[in-house]
C-alpha cells in the first residue's frame, strides 16, 4: 500500500540484457556459392547480409547459458536469486528436458520454475508476457527471460527461398519487480487457421516417416504471404498497444522490431510514422534469428546506449503459428 491507501502498481524491470552469436559468419556471397541466389537479391529483398551459424554440437541451450550469463551479470543478479526461467524457443535442444531447465542447471539456478515456450518468433514476446504477469501478481520477484534459436539446423540449404533468411543467436533480459516503472503492458494473438504458410509439419505426435525423415525437418514457407499476414497484424497489434496505454505514435522514443526483413521492418516504422534512426535494425548482421531476434536488437540498442532509462520503447513480433505480440515499456 502506498500513503494513500491504495496498493501500489508492481512493474517489471528490465534489469540487465545480454546476447551471444556463434563465431561463424555465413555472408550472402557464401550462399551464393551453394544455391542459386545473389548478395543483390538477398540485400534488395530483405536487407539481410549476412548470418551467424552455430558450431557443429553447439545447442540453444549453449546459445541461451552465454545471453543469460550476460544478462545476469549487467542486472547484478546471481542465478540462485532467479524465482523463474522462461525460455522462447521453437529449436529446443531435446524434445524433453525443456530447454529453460537444460539451462536452468547449466546457471545454477536449481529449483525456480523452468519453462520453455514455442510461439515461433514471438517466443521471446510471448515469454516476457508470462513473465511479466507472474511479476505483477506477485508470484515472482526476478524471472529471467530469454529467446534463443539454432534455425540453420532445419534449414534446407539447397531451398533458396528459406535457407538466405535465417540466422542462429540468443538474447536474455532479467526482469525484476519495480514500483516505479517497466513494462506497462504486453499483447499476444495467434491464429492457428495460417499453419501452412509457414511451418515446419515435422513432428512427435504426428508420426515420424522414415522416407520423409530428410525432406521433413525443414522450414516451409509461403514468403509473400507471409509478409502481407505481417505487415497487417504487425499495425494492428502497435495500434492497439499506443491505444491500450492511451498514448500516442509521437510519444515513443524507440522501436525494437522482431528483425525478419527490413522492408517488413519500414513498414511498421511507417505506419508509426517514425524515422529508422529510432528503429533498431539488426537483421543485415544477424538475419532472422527467430525468438531471439528481439532480445538481441534490445541487448545491442541498451550496450550501445541508444536506448537510454526512462525512455518509451516498443517491441513487436510476428511469427510461425501465426503468433505476433508486443510489449510497451519504460526502460
Ligand atoms: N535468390 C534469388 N531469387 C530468389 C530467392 C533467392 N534467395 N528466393 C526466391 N527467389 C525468387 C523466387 O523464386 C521468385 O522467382 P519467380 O518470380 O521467377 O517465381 C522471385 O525471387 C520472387 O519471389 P518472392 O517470394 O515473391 O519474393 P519476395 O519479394 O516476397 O521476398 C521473402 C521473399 C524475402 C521470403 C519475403 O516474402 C519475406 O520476407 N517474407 C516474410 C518472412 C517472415 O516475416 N517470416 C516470419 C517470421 S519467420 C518464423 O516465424 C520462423
Amino acid at each position: 500500500m502506498n500513503q494513500t491507501g491504495t496498493a501500489q502498481r508492481v512493474y517489471s524491470r528490465i534489469a540487465g540484457t545480454g546476447s551471444y552469436l556463434p563465431e561463424n559468419v555465413v555472408t550472402n556471397d557464401d550462399l551464393a556459392k551453394i544455391v542459386d541466389t545473389s548478395d543483390e537479391w538477398i540485400a534488395a529483398r530483405t536487407g539481410i547480409r549476412q548470418r551467424h551459424v552455430a558450431a557443429e554440437g553447439e545447442t540453444t541451450s549453449d546459445l541461451a547459458y552465454q545471453a543469460s550469463l550476460r544478462a545476469l551479470e549487467a542486472a547484478g543478479v546471481k542465478p540462485e536469486e532467479l524465482d523463474l526461467i522462461v525460455l522462447g524457443t521453437t529449436t529446443p535442444d531435446l524434445i524433453f528436458p525443456s530447454s529453460a531447465c537444460l539451462l536452468q542447471h547449466r546457471l545454477g539456478a536449481n529449483g525456480c520454475g523452468a519453462f520453455d515456450v514455442n510461439a515461433a518468433c514471438s517466443g521471446f514476446l510471448y515469454g516476457l508476457s508470462v513473465a511479466d504477469k507472474f511479476i505483477r501478481t506477485g508470484d515472482a520477484k526476478t524471472v529471467l527471460v530469454v529467446g534463443s534459436e539454432t534455425l540453420t539446423r532445419m534449414v534446407d540449404w539447397e531451398d533458396r527461398t528459406t535457407c538466405v533468411l535465417f540466422g542462429d543467436g540468443a538474447g536474455a533480459v532479467v526482469l525484476k519487480a519495480d514500483t516505479d516503472t517497466g513494462i506497462l503492458s504486453t499483447h499476444m494473438h495467434a491464429d492457428g487457421g495460417k499453419k501452412e504458410l509457414l511451418w515446419n509439419p515435422v513432428g512427435v505426435s504426428v508420426g515420424f516417416k522414415e522416407d520423409e525423415k530428410n525432406a521433413g525437418v525443414r522450414i516451409s514457407m509461403a514468403g509473400s504471404e507471409v509478409f502481407k499476414h505481417a505487415v497487417r497484424a504487425l499495425d494492428s497489434v502497435v495500434d492497439e498497444t499506443l491505444a491500450a496505454n492511451n498514448l500516442d505514435k509521437s510519444d515513443l522514443d524507440w522501436l525494437i522490431p522482431h528483425q525478419a526483413n527490413l522492408r517488413i521492418i519500414e513498414a511498421t516504422a511507417k505506419r508509426l510514422e517514425m524515422p529508422m534512426e529510432r528503429v533498431i535494425v539488426t537483421v543485415d548482421r544477424h538475419g532472422n534469428t527467430s525468438s531471439g531476434s528481439v532480445p538481441l536488437a534490445l541487448d545491442e540498442a541498451v550496450r550501445s546506449g541508444k536506448v537510454e532509462r526512462g525512455q518509451l520503447v516498443l517491441l513487436e513480433a510476428f511469427g510461425g503459428g501465426f503468433t505476433w505480440g508486443s510489449a510497451l515499456l519504460r526502460y
